[in-house]
């Protein structure tokens, strides 16, 4: 059932591509318009939604934080992301023009449920991005935008987070398509531009084997740090969480542009720390302001493993290690930088002879409050 790999979760990570393509059939017209035929919101409903807030937890709130970004730039709809816990029991401003987005893997999430729930219960329109048909939130729900990730067993989401991500994307190029503007006509090319991406995926998974022997190299390392800008930054979240999932190993992300505001204190001789590098042609010149941050944390005696697509040479001086992946746009390259620190994960848990797909203390699906 493992098909022929060691665990679940190296399984689920080579279906990526899959999950990814999966997600995004029969989403579009043959004029490549997006229809979501299983939505259960009116188009006049949907167009008079003037805020987003996505409820979830763990893996799926970073999915979350890359949809602000995005759905931010292609909609124009102001966007929060809110852990599902602490959303039920602060006083959230929400009402029947408000969208709140739920993301889930499993659908019983008791968190993100009670959001739910409260969140119908203050009258807003409620939709669930969710991977397991049938499940509960997606029936308390007056939406559901389904994921094809297939069965997810691992505890720790891989496969999951990267067809909730495409999901979140579909959702924001709707609403841009639906409310016209300046990004609505944007929709079609980044929707053909996602399809690409499967390809782009599983040419990354054949060049994990640099990956792995970095993370059998680092079997006792008791820290590790992600850095990350706009959506690379919810990007070293997961990271981050991964490592602590799986090789309980004392992990944190952090957004590069606070590096100097604190956590730059915690760089001295040998600290690992994982950079996602933008890509070049990301706007306001975050590419080179991070490869700056790269610099500074090199001078302070980093050990710098740096996440930049093919083609990006202004890393290499200040790298100690460079991974690739392949370019994409700006916006939809979570999809990809991702994917190596999964696999860096994996393997630093297998070092150890940890369980990799039940960790200590964790189950997939939490059913309590
Ligand atoms: C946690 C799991 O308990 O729940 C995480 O260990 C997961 O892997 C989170 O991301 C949310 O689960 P779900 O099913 O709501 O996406």
């Amino acid at each position: 059932e493992k098909g022929g790999y060691a665990t679940f979760m190296e399984k689920e990570i080579n279906e990526q591509p899959h999950a990814v393509a999966d997600t995004l059939l029969g989403r579009t017209d043959e004029s490549g318009r997006l229809v979501l035929d299983e939505l259960r919101i009116s188009e006049e409903q949907m167009r008079a939604v003037d805020k987003i807030v996505v409820v979830a937890c763990g893996t799926a709130a970073y999915a979350g934080m890359v949809a602000k970004y995005a759905i931010e730039h292609w909609a124009r709809i102001p966007v929060e992301v809110a852990l599902a816990h602490e959303f039920r029991y602060a006083d959230p401003v929400v009402d029947e023009r408000t969208l709140v987005v739920s993301i889930s893997q499993s659908g019983e999430t008791m968190d993100t449920l009670m959001a739910v729930k409260h969140a119908n219960d203050l009258g807003a329109l409620t939709i669930s991005v969710c991977n397991t048909h049938g499940s509960t939130i997606p029936r308390e729900s007056d939406a559901v935008l389904y994921t094809h990730a297939g069965p997810e067993i691992a505890v720790a989401s891989t496969k999951a987070f990267l067809a909730q991500i495409t999901a979140c994307y579909i959702l924001g190029l709707y609403l841009a398509q639906l409310r016209g503007g300046t990004y609505a006509d944007d929709a079609a090319s980044v929707m053909h531009e996602l399809q690409d991406i499967p390809a782009k995926i599983s040419d990354l998974l054949g060049r994990m084997d640099r990956v792995k022997e970095i993370a059998r190299f680092m079997a006792d390392t008791r820290s590790v740090l992600f850095l990350g800008r706009n959506v690379g930054f919810p990007v070293a979240m997961e990271g981050a969480l991964k490592l602590k999932e799986l090789a309980y190993i004392h992990a944190e992300g952090f957004a590069a542009g606070e590096l100097k505001h604190g956590p730059i204190a915690l760089i001295d001789a040998g600290q690992p720390v994982f950079i996602i590098v933008p890509s070049p042609d990301t706007p306001h010149e975050l590419h080179k302001k991070v490869v700056s941050n790269i610099q500074e944390i090199r001078a302070r005696g980093a050990r710098t493993l740096v996440i930049a697509v093919d083609g990006d040479e202004d890393v290499v001086p200040f790298a100690d290690e460079v991974i690739r992946v392949p370019k994409c746009s700006p916006l939809l390259q979570p999809l990809l930088t991702v994917v190596p620190l999964q696999v860096f994960a994996l393997q630093l848990s297998t070092a150890k002879g940890l369980d990799v797909d039940q960790p200590r203390n964790l189950a997939k699906s939490v059913t309590v409050e």
